[in-house]
């Protein structure tokens, strides 16, 4: 039978209140969910108390002085802190971006902080990347030759290497993916704007000699074609790129082929 609802065991319960420490002055309240596998309870939103005073200006400062004074159980990624490594993205006020390089100014009131949607939670805001990685593998994101290997390196023209700006700088954060309507729907065939500008990166790299195989990979109704240029996407990239566009550029070329 449909099951309108959601399940009994993903309902969102309140959690607990963290109080900042006595003195504090500038007060900001983090409201995030907490879900722990291993507890067999429902998953919660926990509400901290951050004593501004003493914290750093981006949301991952205030994550990482929870974890360090007020919880230490609580979970999620980071690495680089300078928006290189893509892997603090997470759902902050209502949009998928990076708690490095969002600072607490940018959100008005209380900081609700979520995992990235639609996807499986490993554990409070660290989702399960298993399949997105697995699709970003199947574009090959590599250069590929057949020709024989020069005795110097591959050369590229100025022109041919700008061609690749707004593509090399993709972390494969997710973000974009999983704002993707389409994506929410389809993740098991549809590849996403994140790994589809990936595979447009080395489509559009002069250097690789398998343009023809690659658009043959993507020529599929879910692979390629599920996309249907709602946007949110570019809305939402931390690093300022545009997917949809490489989505565009990939069908171009498939009708141009054609
Ligand atoms: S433009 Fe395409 S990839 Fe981007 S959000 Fe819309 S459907 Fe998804
Ligand atoms: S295109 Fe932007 S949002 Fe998407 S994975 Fe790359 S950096 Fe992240
Ligand atoms: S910690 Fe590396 S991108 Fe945020």
């Amino acid at each position: 039978m449909v099951e309108f609802t959601l399940p009994r065991n993903s309902k969102v319960g309140k959690g607990r209140t963290f109080k900042a420490p006595e003195g504090a002055k500038r007060i900001r309240k983090f409201h995030v969910y907490r879900w722990n596998p291993e507890d067999g309870k429902n998953p919660t939103v926990d509400t901290f108390e951050v004593d501004l005073d003493t914290c750093g200006p981006m949301i991952l400062d205030a994550l990482i002085k929870i974890k360090d004074e007020l919880d230490t159980s609580l979970t999620f990624r980071r690495s680089c802190r300078e928006g290189v490594c893509g892997s603090c993205a997470m759902n902050i006020d209502g949009t998928n971006t990076l708690a490095c390089t969002r600072t607490m100014d940018e959100v008005k009131g209380d900081v609700k902080v979520y995992p990235l949607p639609h996807m499986s939670v490993i554990k409070d805001l660290v989702p399960d990347m298993t399949n997105f990685y697995a699709q970003y593998a199947s574009v090959e994101p590599w250069i590929k030759t057949s020709t024989p290997e020069p005795s110097r390196e591959r050369l590229q023209s100025r022109e041919d290497r700008a061609k690749l700006d707004g593509l090399w700088e993709c972390v494969l954060c997710a973000c974009c993916s999983t704002a993707c309507p389409s994506y929410w729907w389809n993740e098991d065939r549809y590849l996403g704007p994140a790994v589809l500008l990936q595979a447009y990166r080395f489509i559009a790299d002069s250097r690789d000699e398998h343009t023809g195989e690659r658009l043959d990979d993507l020529e599929d109704p879910f692979r390629l074609y599920r996309c249907h240029t709602i946007l949110n996407c570019t809305q939402t990239c931390p690093k300022g790129l545009n997917p949809a566009k490489a989505i565009a550029e990939t069908k171009k070329m498939m009708v141009e082929r054609g």
